[in-house]
């Protein structure tokens, strides 16, 4: 079944211990990124391993590969389970994962970077890119859901590890993302690791909002297998 993480996008230690109380027994995999990152630094992920969770750093790390390679390194030596980088990592130590960043949930096919257009549906480009990214030594991509029946399509059974953000609720604005697809349609589509954010964390009662996420994602995945 697919695994949820929930991003604990928020500006402090004792903000992301307060969310992590309130989502009870809680999600399999914490997301500690940019913001938290910069804050707390690596006591933020010490302090969610010693809570029990494992722990999806989200550095989008972006640098020349000998830089990467060192970040993630240090990664991987402070207890990350999975590591996202954007290029120049091949393999971390130990039980790191990496995950390389194909396009942002953010852009929608019009607001791409030059560089990154392309006449080809974004399922094609992120399947080359999953490609790319296997071929470094990745465990698989981070991308939107919705990229995934092209890149199914392009796999032609062969399986993948894909991290989707962007998952809202049905009737739930889409906030700064783009490409957006509910729960049950990620795992429809394959999705390895469910991103959840603000569809949890900003809900009145996030433990509720996850427990909702959890029954469908395994709805979803018992549907698939039917
Ligand atoms: O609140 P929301 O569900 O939009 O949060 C999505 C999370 O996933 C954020 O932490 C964001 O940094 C991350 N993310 C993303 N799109 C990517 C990679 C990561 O939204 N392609």
């Amino acid at each position: 079944m697919a695994e949820i993480a929930i991003a604990f996008d928020v500006a402090t230690l004792e903000q992301a211990i307060e969310l992590d109380q309130r989502l009870g027994e809680g999600p399999e995999l914490a997301k500690i990124g940019l913001e938290l990152f910069t804050a707390a630094g690596p006591d933020a992920v010490r302090a969610l391993n010693e809570r029990g969770r494992r722990v999806f750093l989200d550095l989008k790390l972006h640098d020349i590969p000998h830089t990467v390679h060192g970040a993630a390194a240090a990664a991987a030596r402070l207890g990350a389970d999975l590591l996202a980088a954007v290029e120049g990592v091949r393999h971390a130590e130990g039980r790191t994962r990496i995950v390389a960043v194909t396009l942002l949930t953010s852009l929608d096919a019009y607001n791409l970077p030059p560089g990154f257009q392309s006449p080809l549906h974004p399922g094609v480009v992120v399947a080359q890119q999953l490609a790319m990214a296997e071929r470094a030594g990745a465990a698989g991509i981070v991308c939107s859901g919705s990229d995934l029946a092209g890149v199914r399509m392009m796999r032609r059974g062969k399986p993948f590890f894909a991290v989707t953000p962007g998952i809202r609720p049905a009737g739930m604005g889409r906030g700064d993302q783009e490409r957006v697809t509910t729960v049950a349609e990620a795992v429809e589509q394959g999705s390895s690791v469910l991103v959840l954010g603000r569809a949890v964390t900003s809900a009145l009662d996030p433990r509720e909002a996850l427990e909702a996420a959890r029954h469908e994602c395994a709805e979803a995945t018992a549907a698939r297998q039917a």
